[in-house]
């Protein structure tokens, strides 16, 4: 336990992109087995922001419910972790701030380490908490994972984005002191400045999550961290489902004990593709809507973020978390994308980006409450959809 003052997730949202990609679709197309992303990496779609949505909008669909139904008071930093950043100066935080219309008493930081930043968020924020415990702070975690067309990451793309209230007496996870951290200097995913999309050395990557995954136990151990044996489920991050089935073998061998199936996490990834930063929330939001026994019960967490760091740590499922969880309509949400034909989705993915030398008007595409509207002046303007 944490001590005097338990802290954790209080509540979450998930949002994500306008349309979706089947997997099968995109196999037929390239002469592959359907089952070699279906089986083998265990993904059945991938979410794709529209033209004028992106890190920013999914985060302020994710975020505005939260602020709804919580309100404002005590919230006076908002961490906004991602890899896929708009701007290199700007967080993406600060559009953010001013799409929702928040008070100027709030710091707003991004932060960045691949897919680990919005767990240095929470812990950051539970230190806030424990130093003025009449603080609560907004974590979001928003990405689009990006690869080449026709490459071999290609499948394991997708788009993200959940927002998290951090506060003491959490009504969702309370999250336990012990944590344990592997760190090293490894290039087994990246982006250079001048790319939209990621390199990745993609034998390599999935060598590097299994390494930090039992260093990262060890570390979490020998901090006084709880034996796998008490562990109810283990959220893992996941590129690709089948990695966090390989991670969750690979734990159990580590530890000498057979670890729970952790399928129930998995049904929301499966079918956004990678979320990068939200990925192991969304793994969260995934096993708190499908289990309804996990009251008072123990949950291990594995964040991986390439290049590397990983963390360890758990938190216990508070009581009446299913009341909470039944306010949000994850598998809705995912049914509400529009598909997209294969062609319309090459064309879509080459045209992204935009250069910032030139200002642009973006047509309406998106039905989300937050849009991109444009570039002026080499600037993003971004609007809700209702103005
Ligand atoms: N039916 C069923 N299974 C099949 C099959 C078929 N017809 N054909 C192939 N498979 C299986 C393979 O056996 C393999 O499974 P195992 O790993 O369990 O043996 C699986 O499908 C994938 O096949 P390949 O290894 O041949 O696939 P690949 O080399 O083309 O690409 C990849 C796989 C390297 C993961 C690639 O998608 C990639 O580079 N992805 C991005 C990097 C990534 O996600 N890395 C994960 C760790 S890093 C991280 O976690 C950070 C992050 O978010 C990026």
């Amino acid at each position: 336990m944490t001590g005097a003052t338990p802290i954790g997730i209080h509540d979450l949202r998930v949002a994500t992109g306008a349309h979706v990609v089947e997997l099968s679709e995109l196999a037929d197309t390239q002469g592959i087995d359907p089952n070699k992303f279906l089986v083998g990496l265990g993904q059945q779609q991938f979410s794709m922001p529209a033209h004028d949505e992106d890190i920013v909008t999914m985060a302020a669909a994710a975020t505005a419910p939260l602020i709804e139904k919580h309100g404002l008071d005590g919230i006076r930093t908002i961490f906004f972790a991602t890899e896929s950043g708009v701007d290199q100066s700007k967080s993406a935080g600060a559009f953010l701030h001013a799409l929702l219309g928040l008070p100027t008493g709030i710091r707003v930081v991004e932060l960045k380490q691949a897919c680990y930043g919005a767990t240095a968020g929470l812990q950051a924020a539970i230190g806030l908490i424990a130093r003025d415990p009449r603080e609560r702070v907004l974590v979001i975690a928003s990405d689009v994972a990006r690869y080449d067309l026709d490459s071999a990451g290609e499948p394991t793309q997708g788009a993200g984005a959940v927002a998290m209230l951090i506060s003491a007496d959490p009504a969702l996870i309370e999250i336990e002191a012990p944590a344990g951290i592997h760190t090293t200097d490894i290039d087994d995913f990246w982006r250079p400045n001048d790319r939209s999309t990621a390199l990745v050395d993609g034998k390599l990557s999935i060598q590097a999550y299994l390494a930090s995954l039992t260093g990262s136990f060890d570390d979490y151990r020998a901090r006084g961290g709880a034996e796998a044996d008490t562990l109810a489920s283990v959220l893992m991050h996941q590129p690709f489902t089948k990695m966090a089935a390989k991670g969750i073998k690979a734990l159990s061998a580590h530890t000498g004990v057979e670890l729970p199936d952790i399928t129930p996490t998995m049904e929301y990834n499966r079918r956004m593709g990678n979320s990068y930063t939200a990925s192991i929330f969304v793994a969260l939001v995934s096993l708190l809507d499908a289990d309804a026994e996990l009251a008072g019960r123990r949950i291990g967490f594995y964040s991986y973020g390439s290049g590397s760091i990983g963390e360890f740590f758990s938190g216990i499922v508070q009581p009446g978390y299913r009341e909470l969880r039944a306010a949000e309509d994850v598998p809705a949400m995912l049914a509400a994308r529009e598909p997209l034909a294969i062609a319309d989705y090459r064309e879509l993915h080459e045209t992204t980006e935009f250069a910032s030398d030139r200002d642009i008007v973006l047509p309406v595409t998106t039905s989300a409450p937050f849009r991109l509207a444009g570039v002026t002046g080499g600037a993003r303007d971004y609007t809700a959809t209702a103005v």
